[in-house]
């Protein structure tokens, strides 16, 4: 890591109320002119990879654990499993209360059913079908800041493995016209009008996975053994799920296309219809963006996928591609078979699309591909998309690498990603547990949490602001309106551990405790200086 730049270093952040969302860059550039003349600059400092087992954050900042796994949330629900993407909606009247959604994606069963080895029970799969999907929260800030779960708010509730959620499609998918439960929710997405797009990733663990040629389910894949109980069809999971988080109401988004959905990230044009972009993390897998025919339509609308090189969106539509026509018999086979149906119409294959975030400021489509080992791409980069004329509905693109990760950056796999306010971007890192702390990954030590800045002297900068417990990943970065909070997903600390009494983690609780996954607020002079 000799040649990387300095982690402990200071930066230069923009004083208070200096850039907004909506400012443009014309304005910015006079807005940091004053803010110099006014001498109100200030500063925060990095911190180096860490590999102790604890959140580390830089100096100014600190965390409070928000909710924990297994937390009761209601007098019938309890908060669920490995905790991925939040997301924040406040109410209308008052930013400080409101409903959080998180994301639970998979569970451990040594940790959440006790499992060990043999065949499991159906009460274990019931408790392990229960610890996936999400969970919606009603939080509130008090007067010293600090965030509260109002426990037994009438909006706290769990989505889980059980719960039935419609397609939102005209027919019937592999014969029925509703699923039993979301599950591998990852990462997601808000919609304008206050829902939350929640993204069914790994679903080959669940229920395994079909070919289409031939028919045949290969149940291999499906090794948490759901279904020697449940014998849900594969074709039901790997969907865009909206929920209201008012009223817990799903619905699974068919025309955004089947595949291990990452993430879900909107647009409204400015005449009603919305585009949709979301990536399908695999190796070798494609980036896709959906565009409506009607205003806020997530059933009306063309999916197309990217080629990178030619800089375009390749439509999906069975009606306008005789590639498709020939290998499917209607849209809804080329939705639920996405991959294939890439494949055939030219998509570039790409390094596990992640997150994508749209550049607030710039409009740019920022897309975190986060390693292909087999490619031997360890470290992983940021894909930027230009859209042509900023236009999120336009058909073609251009693309370069936005950052790249290895030593020179100090970063390793980028996940998830999330601006502030200010306009800075914040990411995460996810180098798996098993290969943490070794190899080539050995000197990054833990996950982190990394920023941007997008002006001051170090403008362009990759800042290592937090580092997770042992074995744990950041998931799920996601500011307050007003960016005096950051909520961020602690996800499996002490995956690695070999059994309950030889464990690799034991936060957030220490001692000798279970590890917990949980959700932490970020607060601090420092984040509060930062975003200005
Ligand atoms: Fe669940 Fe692609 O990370
Ligand atoms: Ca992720
Ligand atoms: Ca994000
Ligand atoms: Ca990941």
């Amino acid at each position: 890591m000799s040649q990387r730049i300095p982690r402990r270093t200071f930066l230069e952040f923009l004083g208070a109320g200096t850039i907004g969302f909506a400012l443009a860059p014309s304005l910015l550039s006079s807005c940091r002119q004053a803010v110099t003349n006014d001498q109100t600059v200030s500063k925060i400092m990095g911190i180096d990879p860490s590999s102790e087992d604890r959140v580390v954050l830089a100096p100014g900042l600190d965390y409070q654990v928000l909710v924990s796994w297994n937390d009761p949330i209601s007098k019938q629900d309890r908060f669920g499993f490995n905790n991925d993407y939040t997301a924040f909606i406040p109410d209308a009247d008052n930013p400080r209360t409101g409903l959080l959604w998180v994301n639970h994606e998979y569970v451990h069963p040594m940790f959440v059913s006790q499992y060990t080895e043999g065949e499991k029970t159906k009460e274990q799969v019931d408790e392990e079908m229960y610890h996936v999907g999400g969970s919606i929260i009603r939080i509130q800030q008090g007067e010293d800041g600090q965030w509260v779960l109002v426990e037994g708010a009438p909006e706290n509730r769990r989505i889980n493995g059980h719960t039935m959620i419609p397609f939102n499609w005209p027919e019937a998918i592999q014969g029925s016209s509703e699923a039993m439960g979301t599950l591998a929710n990852c990462s997601g997405g808000v919609t304008p009008w206050g829902t939350i797009l929640t993204c069914e990733e790994n679903y080959d663990q669940f229920y395994g996975e079909r070919n289409l040629e031939t028919g045949e389910w290969d149940g291999t894949e499906a090794h948490l053994g759901w279904t020697n109980y449940y014998q849900n069809p594969p074709e039901h999971y790997g969907w865009v799920v909206e929920i209201d988080p008012k009223t817990g109401k799903g619905q699974k988004h068919v025309a955004l296309g089947r595949c291990s959905h990452e993430c879900a990230t909107m647009h409204q044009l400015a005449d009603g219809r919305v585009v949709v972009y979301t990536g399908d993390d695999a190796n070798d897998e494609c980036l896709y963006k959906y565009i409506s025919s009607k205003p806020g339509s997530l059933a009306e609308g063309t999916l197309y996928v990217a080629n990178i090189e030619e800089g375009r969106w390749i439509s999906l539509n069975w009606e306008e591609q005789a590639v498709l026509q020939e290998n499917f018999q209607s849209q809804t086979e080329v939705l639920t078979y996405l991959r294939k149906a890439a494949r055939l119409v030219g998509a570039s294959q790409l390094d596990r699309p992640e997150d994508i975030e749209i550049d607030p400021i710039t409009g740019d489509v920022l897309v975190a591909l986060t390693n292909n080992k087999p490619k031997e791409n360890y470290f992983g980069s940021i894909l930027k998309l230009a859209e042509t004329e900023g236009k999120h509905d336009a058909l073609q693109f251009q693309a370069d690498t936005y950052l790249a990760g290895g030593s020179e950056t100090g970063f390793a796999c980028p996940d998830n990603m999330a601006f502030d306010p200010a306009g800075n971007l914040w990411f995460t890192s996810d180098m798996s547990g098993s290969a943490m702390n070794k190899g080539v990954y050995a000197p990054f030590k833990n996950n982190g949490l990394f920023v941007v800045p997008r002006s001051g002297e170090q403008a362009g900068e990759v800042i290592q602001i937090a580092s997770a417990p042992s074995d744990a990943e950041f998931t799920g970065p996601f500011f307050v309106p007003d960016g005096n909070t950051l909520f961020l997903s602690v996800q499996h600390p002490g995956e690695t551990s070999s059994d309950l009494n030889n464990l690799s983690s034991n936060w957030p609780l220490g001692g000798t405790e279970m590890p917990r996954p949980s959700v932490i607020a970020i607060r601090g002079t420092a984040l509060d200086t930062f975003l200005g």
